[in-house]
């Protein structure tokens, strides 16, 4: 089988988590590297998280520091929901690796390596790919493809508008959104659809051990992180982006012509999508609008139960 060369580019961040461990289960790919960003907390954070949670899994896959600001605006963080680490009561060992220090630079590079073959998971906001696009105009045409967690066409959650990832970033949202790769949006339409409940995540291993006790865990601290006004569960939004690459019929969408508004001081962070086509724009981005709500929980179930070898 010919594995799919990845980049995922993360802000862990306790949905993260969910995301990198699936991930690590995922012989269909070729993680080339992890990519961190500020995002849910601040860069120190993210890239620790991330070498903490590679060294948690067992696996040796080269972390990259990216992005400590967005482009233009100040940084916003999400520790009311991730805590003041990003991995809310979650406590583990410091790293005994360092983080390479250039994002963007192994970014560029694995498109280099990988010529219209490799895929980027974008599961923060999106600072780092923009970029790299910015450094070298060239690069986007050579990306196979963009998944992203993020964006939405109805709803935000970091204001009514916008959803988290877009909100911190929404001029990068727009290099992203506008460089021609094709973009698949996987965002809070279809990822507050369904969370996993907690009678669901107290049954969820049978086997205990390192790794199926830190993603108990995280999915326990999960539940009622994202606040009091959303149903108990606990919303993994960046590991269904990772599913949803794996296995597609997990969502129902469709292509649209998506632009971004960086303007409003109301609504900025807000993908607009031309859901009737109205602008006659180019159809730039694949829109999740429906979730298979069992087949994606029991995909996920599969994949995290790899670790209960
Ligand atoms: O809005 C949810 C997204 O913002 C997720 O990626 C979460 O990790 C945060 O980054
Ligand atoms: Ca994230």
């Amino acid at each position: 089988m010919n594995k799919r060369p990845l980049i995922l580019d993360c802000d862990p961040g306790i949905d993260d988590a969910i995301a990198l461990f699936a991930a690590f289960q995922s012989p269909e790919f070729d993680l080339i590297a992890i990519t961190t960003v500020a995002g849910n907390v601040g860069i120190e954070h993210t890239t620790r998280n991330a070498l903490q949670l590679c060294e948690v899994a067992g696996v040796d896959v080269p972390v990259a520091r990216g992005a400590s600001q967005p482009l233009f605006r100040q940084a916003v963080f999400a520790d009311h929901v991730h805590g003041k680490t990003g991995l809310r009561t979650l406590v583990l060992p410091a790293p005994t690796k360092q983080a390479l220090p250039n994002a963007v630079e192994v970014i560029r590079q694995a498109i280099l390596d990988h010529p219209h073959e490799l895929e980027i998971l974008a599961v923060g906001p999106l600072t780092n790919i923009a970029q790299v696009f910015l450094l070298d105009p060239t690069l986007p045409k050579l990306v196979k493809s963009i998944t992203i967690m993020g964006g939405g066409h109805q709803h935000g959650n970091m204001t009514p508008a916008g959803e988290f990832n877009i909100v911190v970033d929404p001029e990068a949202a727009r290099i992203v959104f506008e460089a021609g790769v094709p973009l698949h949006m996987v965002g809070l339409d279809v990822t507050m659809a369904e969370g996993l409940f907690p009678s669901e995540i107290d049954q969820y291993f049978s086997v205990s051990n390192l790794q199926t006790t830190t993603i108990h865990h995280i999915l326990k601290d999960m539940v009622y992180a994202e606040g009091k006004q959303f149903k108990e569960a606990a919303y993994i939004h960046d590991a269904m982006a990772l599913l949803y690459m794996l296995d597609p019929s997990i969502l129902q969408g469709d292509w649209y012509h998506v632009d971004l508004e960086t303007k409003s001081s109301i609504s900025y962070g807000k993908t607009v999508v031309d859901y009737y086509h109205v602008t006659k724009k180019p159809k730039n981005v694949w829109v999740a609008l429906g979730l298979d709500a069992a087949k994606y929980k029991a995909n996920l179930k599969e994949r995290l139960h790899r670790y209960q070898k």
